[in-house]
């Protein structure tokens, strides 16, 4: 088994680039077809999204936007339960058909906050797109969850954009925390 050492724990391998990239381009074309005749805007969630992001938006051929915004809710290997205040969120979102891009929704609290914020600017549509689900984790009922790309167990992850303390983004591959 494929290990590796982020700062002081231990990871296995878990999905590897190509099983991601694969993934992508099947989510890529069931967003062509929803999307059709319509420019959607895609608003990744930062940090974690920008691999995701860029992968994803490689498989769209429908004309689209692209804008990132960051919510900081998070340390170590569980979710804080505070969410801060949203940053840089595009002004233009009236009236656009909107897609979130997250890494990760694990209990669902950020991705809540986010999107009753952007729904108070009217958009014409909300849609979102999550590379990785924990379903055993969710305590938010989401009904715009639309486009995920993996539902996998309540275990820490880290690789392809998600940090464990602000280290292995870098990572092409996701990894999973041992057990230890
Ligand atoms: P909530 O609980 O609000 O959390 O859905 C979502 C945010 O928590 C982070 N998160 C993780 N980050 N590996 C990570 O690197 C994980 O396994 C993980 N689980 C949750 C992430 O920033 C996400 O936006
Ligand atoms: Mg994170």
């Amino acid at each position: 088994m494929h290990k590796i050492k982020v700062e002081d724990r231990e990871f296995e391998i878990f999905l590897e680039n190509e099983t991601i990239n694969k993934r992508i381009r099947l989510l890529g074309i069931q967003i062509n077809v929803d999307y059709e005749q319509k420019c959607p805007l895609f608003i990744g969630v930062l940090n974690g999204s920008f691999l995701f992001m860029a992968d994803l938006i490689k498989e769209i051929d429908v004309p689209c936007e692209v804008a990132f915004m960051r919510v900081a809710s998070y340390e170590g290997t569980s979710s804080s339960g505070k969410v801060k205040e949203l940053i840089g969120l595009p002004d233009d979102i009236e009236g656009r058909d909107i897609i979130i891009v997250e890494d990760i929704v694990d209990t669902g609290l950020t991705l809540t906050h986010i999107l009753k914020t952007i729904k108070e600017k009217n958009p014409s549509s909300i849609k979102v797109s999550s590379l990785l689900l924990k379903p055993a984790a969710l305590k938010y009922e989401i009904e715009e969850l639309e486009y995920i790309g993996f539902e996998i167990p309540n275990e820490f992850v880290v690789g392809y954009g998600l940090d464990y303390n602000g280290l292995g983004r870098n990572l092409t591959d996701i990894y999973r925390a041992t057990e230890s």
